[in-house]
């Protein structure tokens, strides 16, 4: 039994394997955080992914009887928290299940049987008085889904966050400060692929949620850890929504026969003689989602490709289309790569780093095999563009 306040505890699961979750490689896997609010009624505050029912009906039976629950908290209806909902709700059909108008959308679209249920919708302001404690629902739109919410409970000073602020990391404690830099890691990652295409959400709710002056004293999201130091987790979501970030460049390439990746090493070798931070990913042997999180702390991105069939590398493609689709914020860029007979790559990737509105360089293209001359160029350029960060 955890108690993480005074009538609240933690009753989800822990998914010690998953190695792939929605768009990103989960590799410490991820818990599934549901939370027990007790007093005169009781409140369940999402529920796990299906599969493990039984092991939060196990948790909460160490606490009540879970035929007693009066409220089912609905913050997101995506399956990793709701999945649960169907079993759950065969104990339970009394219960009163609270969510945003778009989230009871899509709990009729993904569940049938909720036709059944007794759903009342909640938007930005309204309660719930559970008898000494108070639910308060605010609206998340697009954090990350339509439908999400997060709810705070008022005497407790518990901000229950559903996925902002989560990181996937399967551990036995269960709180940020007892785990340490693996959390930041993975709450940088989750960030990063989740969450930072909606950076200008960011922003602006967590101004709004600040207004309310709502003296937060903990934060619990549905994966992860809970945060028992708001503060450092708000700072970050701020600091990495406004695309602020430390004097780093990371790298990325494929090579076809090695002379794009000597040419990354020379330009890393330029960027790190200026004291710059560097990180160098080969595309075909890294992992995207770690590279991700590299380049949301990084002022500049450099992507290198040999020319293949006049264009560039389809691992290059198909990291650009993956970076695309995050839209990073605030950044510099450049492209590099080395040609046989025609050139094309570097042309192919300085498009489409212009159309991801970064502020975007002039590239290098070598010929063939750099030799020691073309080496000293790249080194050369790697020092020139660490003028820019
Ligand atoms: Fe959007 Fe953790 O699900």
């Amino acid at each position: 039994m955890l108690k993480i306040s005074e009538g609240v505890y933690w009753v989800g699961a822990i998914d010690w394997n998953l190695r792939f979750c929605g768009s990103y490689t989960t590799p410490r896997g991820t818990t599934y955080n549901a939370y027990l609010v007790i007093d005169e009624k009781i409140a369940l505050i999402d529920t796990v992914k299906s599969g493990f029912e039984a092991e939060m009906l196990e948790r909460i039976k160490e606490i009540i009887d879970p035929a007693k629950i009066d409220y089912v908290i609905c913050q997101h209806a995506e399956a990793d928290h709701a999945g649960a909902m169907p079993e759950l709700m065969k104990i339970i059909p009394q219960a009163r299940v609270v969510a945003t108008p778009a989230c009871k959308d899509i709990i009729s679209e993904h569940f049938p049987m909720s036709r059944a249920w007794n759903i009342q919708t909640v938007k930005t302001g309204d309660q719930i008085n559970l008898g000494q404690k108070t639910l308060r629902f605010i609206q998340t739109p697009m954090l990350h889904w339509p439908d999400n919410m997060v709810t705070y409970l008022k005497e407790n000073g518990v901000l229950f966050s559903n996925d902002v602020f989560g990181q996937h990391i399967a551990t036995n404690q269960r709180y940020d400060d007892e785990v340490g830099q693996p959390v930041v890691e993975e709450a940088t990652k989750y960030f990063a692929v989740i969450v930072s295409l909606y950076s200008s959400l960011v922003q602006k709710k967590i101004k709004e949620i600040e207004e309310m002056a709502l003296g937060i004293k903990m934060i619990a999201p549905a994966h992860g850890v809970i945060w028992r130091e708001p503060g450092k987790i708000i700072d970050a979501y701020k600091r990495w929504s406004s695309g602020v970030a430390g004097r780093k460049v990371t790298i990325v390439f494929d090579t076809m026969w090695h002379s794009t990746e000597k040419m990354a090493g020379e330009i890393a070798r330029g960027l790190m003689a200026e004291n710059v931070e560097v990180r160098v990913f080969n595309l075909r042997s890294s992992d995207w989602s770690e590279i991700i999180k590299d380049i949301i702390e990084s002022r500049m991105i450099l992507v290198g490709s040999p020319t293949l069939n006049m264009g560039m590398y389809p691992t290059v493609g198909g990291f650009l289309t993956f970076l695309k689709g995050i839209k990073p914020q605030n950044k510099k860029s450049a492209a590099f790569g080395s040609y046989g007979w025609g050139k094309g790559a570097v042309k192919a990737i300085t498009e489409e780093l212009v159309k991801m509105n970064f502020q975007v360089l002039d590239g290098l293209e070598i010929k063939f095999i750099p030799d020691r001359e073309e080496l000293q160029t790249c080194f050369q350029f790697g020092k020139k563009l660490a003028q820019e960060v």
